[in-house]
């Protein structure tokens, strides 16, 4: 398991009955998350400063309780890089901070590299993978259905003043856009992707990861250069680690290092790790 310990901005405080408490910046937020069966009594009594309560919905979804003035959008930092938030929809805020085990690899690896490095990023959400990319001068192409999503990660890039010339933002459905850079015979070093369990193309394309990975990850082979560092694929939909190695080792044309871990984040109160989902890496140097 591999645990992110270094956030100054943000922090797991407590979890109890299928809800977090967590500090981003000086904002407050509880918030559903399905993993935390436990019982640690009732987080909205034990707490007193909670800005904002997210509530589910019988009839699916939820809603924001504000208990305290929550800014309409404010920033949080990790290290050297800075994020927008904003309270969302399906409990989201626009960022997964456990993704900073995935930021820090991509970070490190494309410094290490010393060359001139192109990112495909597919599923970007908000852009936490561009950004790192961009942190360290590679080329980003970000492949997102939602115009949503897209608009906020430009302002991700914008934020953290990255040079707007080396992003390419595209909206659309990632099975269609991979097979048509297949045909325009365009090549990536780096391979990134975050899959959701379903999910919906920019013209109605159903995502279905149960379907649908073994396919994507396959015709991304067709992408590498001829000198690829890396394909990361990170997942959150409940995917057992094995299934992960063992569609990675069966699509493994380029015979890279294969490596699968688990990744979470500590939680403050009792030293307890709360799990984020996994990584599988393919490392071809
Ligand atoms: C789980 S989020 C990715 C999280 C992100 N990588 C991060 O760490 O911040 C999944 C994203 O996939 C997008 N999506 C879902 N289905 C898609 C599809 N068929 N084609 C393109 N994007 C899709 C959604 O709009 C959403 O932004």
């Amino acid at each position: 398991m591999k645990v992110v310990n270094d956030y100054i901005d943000f922090e797991i405080i407590d979890t109890s009955n299928g809800m977090k408490y967590e500090r981003w910046g000086n904002i407050y937020l509880l918030r559903p998350d399905p993993l935390v069966i436990w019982n640690n009594g009732d987080l909205s009594n034990k707490y007193h400063n909670i800005n904002s309560i997210y509530h589910r919905s019988n009839k699916g979804g939820g809603y924001w309780e504000d208990l305290k003035t929550v800014p309409e959008n404010w920033v949080i930092s990790y290290h050297d890089m800075k994020f927008n938030l904003k309270k969302m929809g399906f409990k989201h805020t626009g960022l997964f901070p456990e993704q900073a085990i995935n930021w820090n690899y991509i970070r490190e690896k494309i410094k290490e590299s010393k060359r001139d490095i192109k990112v495909l990023n597919l599923f970007a959400y908000t852009g936490g993978a561009t950004i790192a990319a961009m942190m360290e001068n590679a080329h980003v192409t970000h492949v997102d259905s939602s115009k949503g999503m897209v608009a906020w990660a430009k302002e991700n890039v914008k934020l953290n003043h990255l040079d707007e010339t080396k992003v390419r933002f595209i909206i659309d459905d990632v099975i269609k856009f991979v097979k048509r850079e297949i045909r325009r015979n365009n090549k990536y070093d780096v391979i990134i992707m975050d899959p959701p369990s379903f999910g919906r193309g920019a013209n109605g394309e159903v995502w279905d990861i149960e379907k649908d990975l073994f396919e994507l990850i396959t015709l991304c082979n067709e992408l590498l250069s001829d000198k690829p560092l890396f394909m990361l694929v990170n997942s959150y939909s409940g995917l057992s680690p094995t299934v992960l190695f063992n569609v990675l080792k069966l699509t493994n044309q380029r015979k890279g290092n294969i490596s699968i871990d688990e990744i979470g984040l500590p939680i403050k109160t009792n030293d307890l790790i709360l799990p984020c989902g996994i990584y599988g890496r393919i490392d071809y140097e």
